[in-house]
């Protein structure tokens, strides 16, 4: 079998239209997905119910002519295996039971066992690739370390997460020791995912972009790349593309460029040939259209899509995607449109 075209992009080599995925494709958006979570009774009992995780990935893949599927779970799933205790309600977003607060608290914490303790996620992405019969490939994923750290200390969302930044400021050594059993857990969860038939791995380092330079080199960008050389001495892992998400982070983008990684998603912030122009042809882009453009006109969001693809150019490497998620407003069939003018739009250029 030839490789399918989101791989293919991932690697630079050529494609006959561009691939496209929408983070967040599985989601509120979406009636059927809303059912089945009605079903679930949960978010998270959704995560833990490996049939019906299942379920909600392939809804995407059913409506929309995607060229990937992602895992339908959480980044927040390590912690949660780490005995943080994770909840999600409805207009409230994530929450912790239980937060890290001392040296002592983060002393007591385990890499968890990705077979044993995060059973469940393993076992969807095994249901996943046997329901998808090749017919796209599975991306698999996990939280940056900083990110992840910046829910266990603060115990929900924030704007600014300022008590992991306060931490990192006043005690160093104590963020680093968090950050090292994070990135130990990350890699070894990864390395799970790709042995149970994820096609590709990605990093959403949803957080990093709040940190000031030195901070981000020092408190992100190390931990990053300590799970990407990590993967690459693991014999499944080290075969697959590794995508990192540094949201806000674009002053970073060589740096990011040389961790090893084969692409680096991109927000909404910085255009494409500007990505481009600084990190040359060593990784694939994916992005990076505002999730806003999909509440405009169905002929807005064609026209938007031709200037994204534009401003990337015919070279090979690019995935399209939204610079962020898609918002739970947004009319689906907006997203057809969307989808079906990359496909149209880049094949007409080839
Ligand atoms: O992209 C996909 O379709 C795969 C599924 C996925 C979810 N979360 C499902 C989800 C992925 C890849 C994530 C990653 C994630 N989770 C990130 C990084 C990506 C990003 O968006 O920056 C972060 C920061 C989280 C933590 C998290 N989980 C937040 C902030 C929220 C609340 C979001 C909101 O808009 O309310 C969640 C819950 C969550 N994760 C939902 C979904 C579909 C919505 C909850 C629901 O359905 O009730």
């Amino acid at each position: 079998m030839t490789e399918h075209r989101f791989l293919r992009a991932l690697r630079r080599e050529p494609v006959d239209c561009t691939p496209v995925w929408i983070m967040r494709q599985a989601g509120r958006y979406l009636p059927e997905y809303r059912a089945t979570r009605a079903r679930a009774g949960s978010f998270v009992n959704l995560c833990k119910t490996p049939e019906l995780a299942c379920e909600v990935t392939l809804q995407p893949i059913a409506r929309y002519r995607l060229d990937a599927a992602i895992l339908f779970s959480d980044i927040l799933t390590i912690p949660d295996a780490m005995g943080l205790g994770l909840t999600v309600n409805e207009g409230e977003g994530p929450r912790f039971a239980r937060t890290v607060n001392s040296r002592a608290d983060i002393e007591a914490l385990g890499v968890p066992d990705p077979e044993t303790d995060l059973r469940y996620v393993m076992d969807a992405v095994r249901l996943i690739r046997r329901e998808l019969h090749e017919r796209v490939p599975l991306i698999g994923f996990a939280g940056s370390p900083w990110t992840l750290a910046c829910y266990m200390i603060e115990g929900q969302g924030s704007s600014s997460f300022a008590r992991p930044k306060a931490l990192a400021w006043d005690d160093a050594a104590t963020m680093h020791r968090l950050l090292d059993v994070v990135a130990r857990s990350v890699a070894r969860y990864l390395a799970a995912q790709a042995a149970a038939g994820a096609q590709a791995l990605m990093l959403f380092d949803t957080w990093g972009g709040l940190l000031p330079p030195d901070l981000f080199r020092e408190f992100s960008l190390r931990y990053m790349t300590q799970i990407a050389q990590m993967l690459q001495s693991d014999n499944v892992a080290r075969t697959l593309p590794l995508i990192l998400f540094s949201k806000g982070a674009n002053g970073h983008l060589e740096a990011l460029a040389d961790t090893g990684c084969a692409a680096l998603g991109l927000d909404w912030t910085i255009g494409l040939a500007e990505a481009r122009a600084r990190v040359g042809s060593r990784v694939a882009l994916q992005g990076n259209i505002d999730p806003a453009v999909l509440l405009a006109r169905p002929e807005t969001i064609r026209a938007e899509v031709g200037k994204t693809l534009d401003s990337f150019g015919p070279h090979p490497g690019h995935v399209f995607n939204l610079g962020h998620g898609i918002t739970p407003e947004i009319d689906p069939a907006h997203l057809g449109v969307l989808i079906d003018a990359v496909h149209d739009l880049s094949a007409r250029r080839t």
